[in-house]
C-alpha cells in the first residue's frame, strides 16, 4: 500500500518543523529521510506513525485519509535508536510483547505465538536467543531483537528512526543489510530516518532530502548524485 503526505505542515510554538511537504511512496518502496539533525525528519516520521498530528496538510494510505487516526489504527512497525527493549522480559517475550497484551479475542494461541517469536528469531539471524535477557544481548543483537518486535504483528509498514545510529561501523552495516534483504523477502514498504548519507544511499530505493522543514529533493540515490537539486543537496551529500 502506498504512503502519501500532502502538504503537511507543522510548526511547535513558532518555528515551523515542517513547512508543507509532500511526497509519495510506492508499495514496497524503501526510502530514506535524510536531514541535518532539526531538519524535521523525526516529525515527519511521527505525523505518519500518528505519533503526532499536522497543523495542515493529509497523510492518506493508499486512498484512505488517517490523518486523524491514532498509531494503533494504523498497521505499523517501529524501531528507534534506542533500544526500548524490557529488560525484565527474555528475549522471546519482548518479541511477543504486541501479541501477548492483544485482548483474548484477538490473540494467538499460545503456540501460534511462540511459533511466530521463533519464526521471527530465524529472520533476524538469532535462533536460539530466546531465552536470553536484553542485557545479555550486544548492541546489534538488541537492535535485531527491536526489529523482530516491530515485525510481531506483520505490519505493513516499518518506520524507523536512526535505528542504528548507536552502533559501531561494522555492526551498522551487518544490521543494514538484514534490514534491506528481511524489507525485499516480507514485501514491507519501510521509511529509514538517518543523518548518514552513506548509509541512505546504501539502503534505500529513493531518498528524500530535507532542510529546514522542507524536502530539498526526494530522487533515486545516482539520480542525487549526478543531478542535486540544490547547493544544500550539493553540499550534504559531498
Ligand atoms: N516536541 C517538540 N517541541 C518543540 N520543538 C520540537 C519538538 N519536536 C521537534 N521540535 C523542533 O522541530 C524541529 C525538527 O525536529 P525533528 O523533527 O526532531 O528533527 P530531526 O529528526 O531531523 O533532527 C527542530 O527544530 C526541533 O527542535
Ligand atoms: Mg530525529
Amino acid at each position: 500500500m502506498s504512503i502519501r503526505v500532502e502538504e503537511v505542515s507543522k510548526r511547535f510554538s513558532t518555528y515551523p518543523a515542517l513547512a508543507g511537504v509532500s511526497l509519495e511512496i510506492v508499495d514496497g518502496e524503501f526510502v530514506a529521510l535524510l536531514g541535518p539533525s532539526g531538519s524535521g525528519k523525526t516529525t515527519l516520521l511521527r505525523i505518519i506513525a500518528g505519533l503526532d498530528f499536522p497543523d495542515s496538510g493529509v497523510i492518506r494510505f493508499g486512498d484512505r485519509d488517517v490523518t486523524d487516526d491514532p498509531a494503533a489504527k494504523r498497521g505499523i512497525g517501529f524501531v528507534f535508536q534506542h533500544y526500548a527493549l524490557f529488560g525484565h522480559m527474555s528475549v522471546a517475550r519482548n518479541i511477543a510483547f504486541g501479541l501477548d497484551i492483544l485482548p483474548r479475542r484477538a490473540r494467538p494461541a499460545r503456540a501460534e505465538i511462540e511459533a511466530r517469536v521463533d519464526e521471527l528469531l530465524k529472520l533476524v539471524q538469532l535462533e536460539g536467543y530466546g531465552e536470553r535477557y536484553p542485557a545479555q544481548l550486544s548492541g546489534g543483537q538488541r537492535q535485531r531483537v527491536a526489529l523482530a518486535r516491530a515485525l510481531a504483528r506483520n505490519p505493513r509498514f516499518l518506520l524507523l528512526d536512526e535505528p542504528f545510529g548507536a552502533l559501531d561501523t561494522k555492526v551498522r552495516r551487518e544490521l543494514r543489510d538484514a534490514l534491506r534483504i528481511i524489507h525485499d523477502e516480507i514485501g514491507l514498504t519501510s521509511i529509514f530516518v538517518t543523518h548518514d548519507h552513506e548509509e541512505a544511499f546504501a539502503l534505500a530505493d529513493r531518498v528524500a532530502i530535507l532542510n529546514a522543514g522542507r524536502i530539498e529533493q526526494f530522487a533515486a540515490p545516482a539520480e542525487i548524485l549526478e543531478r542535486p537539486a540544490s547547493p544544500f543537496v550539493t553540499s550534504f551529500v559531498a
